[in-house]
C-alpha cells in the first residue's frame, strides 16, 4: 500500500447527481464553507420558498467533496433557475471542482429548457463560467447588487422581483 495520501483530485472530476441520503454530508460541507451566518442572507429567503431542481455532488470514496444545488424560481412572470449555495471541500479547492459543477448546472438547465440561471455570488469566479451581472432584478432583502449574477440561456434578460416556487 502506498505511503502516500490518495490525490485529492482526478484531472476530471466527475461531478453526479445528488441522492436524497447525500443531504446530511452536503449540510455539513456547506456549513463548513459559510457557517450558520448564511441562513441570514437573502438568497436563502428565496431558497426556503422554493424546491430543489437538481443537486450535483463530487465525491471521493463515501466523502462528499463538492455541492451545488439548483432551485426553482419566478424572476418577474418568467421562470428561472437560483444557484447555490455551492462549496468544495478546503482542503480539495483550485482543482477544478467548482467550475465542473457549475458546468454541471448549465448542462442541465439547458437540457432542461430553462431561460437562465440566477446567482448571488462573486463576480470574478462565476463570470468565468459565462454570468454576467445583472440590474433590474429585486430580492426578497437586502443584496449587494454587483453580486447578482445571470447566464441567460435564452438570450432573455429577467426584469422583476425574484421569487422562489416550489415545483
Ligand atoms: C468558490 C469555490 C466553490 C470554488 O471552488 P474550487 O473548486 O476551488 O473552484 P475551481 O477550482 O473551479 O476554481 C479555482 C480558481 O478560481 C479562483 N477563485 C476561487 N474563488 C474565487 C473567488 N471568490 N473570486 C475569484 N476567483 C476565485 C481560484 O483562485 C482559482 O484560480 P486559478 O484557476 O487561476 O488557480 C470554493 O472556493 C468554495 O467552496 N468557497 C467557499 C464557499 C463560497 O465562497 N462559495 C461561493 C459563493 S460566491
Amino acid at each position: 500500500m502506498s505511503a502516500h495520501p490518495e490525490p485529492l483530485s482526478s484531472p476530471v472530476p466527475v461531478v453526479e447527481a445528488e441522492r436524497h441520503d447525500d443531504a446530511p454530508a452536503v449540510q455539513a460541507l456547506v456549513l463548513a464553507a459559510f457557517g450558520p451566518g448564511r441562513f441570514a442572507k437573502t438568497a436563502e429567503r428565496v431558497r426556503e420558498a422554493s424546491s430543489i431542481a437538481a443537486g450535483f455532488v463530487v465525491r471521493r470514496g463515501t466523502a462528499i467533496l463538492g455541492s451545488v444545488r439548483l432551485w426553482t424560481i419566478r424572476i418577474g412572470d418568467e421562470d428561472a433557475l437560483f444557484l447555490g449555495p455551492i462549496a468544495v471541500d478546503a482542503a480539495a479547492r483550485n482543482a477544478g471542482l467548482g467550475q465542473a459543477m457549475v458546468e454541471a448546472c448549465v448542462t442541465w438547465s439547458r437540457t432542461a429548457g430553462a431561460s437562465g440561471i440566477l446567482l448571488v455570488g462573486d463576480a470574478p469566479w462565476f463570470g468565468r463560467s459565462g454570468f454576467v451581472p445583472v440590474a433590474g432584478v429585486s430580492l426578497p432583502g437586502p443584496v449587494d447588487v454587483g453580486r447578482l449574477m445571470w447566464l441567460s440561456l435564452d438570450g432573455s434578460s429577467p426584469t422583476g422581483m425574484v421569487r422562489g416556487v416550489r415545483a
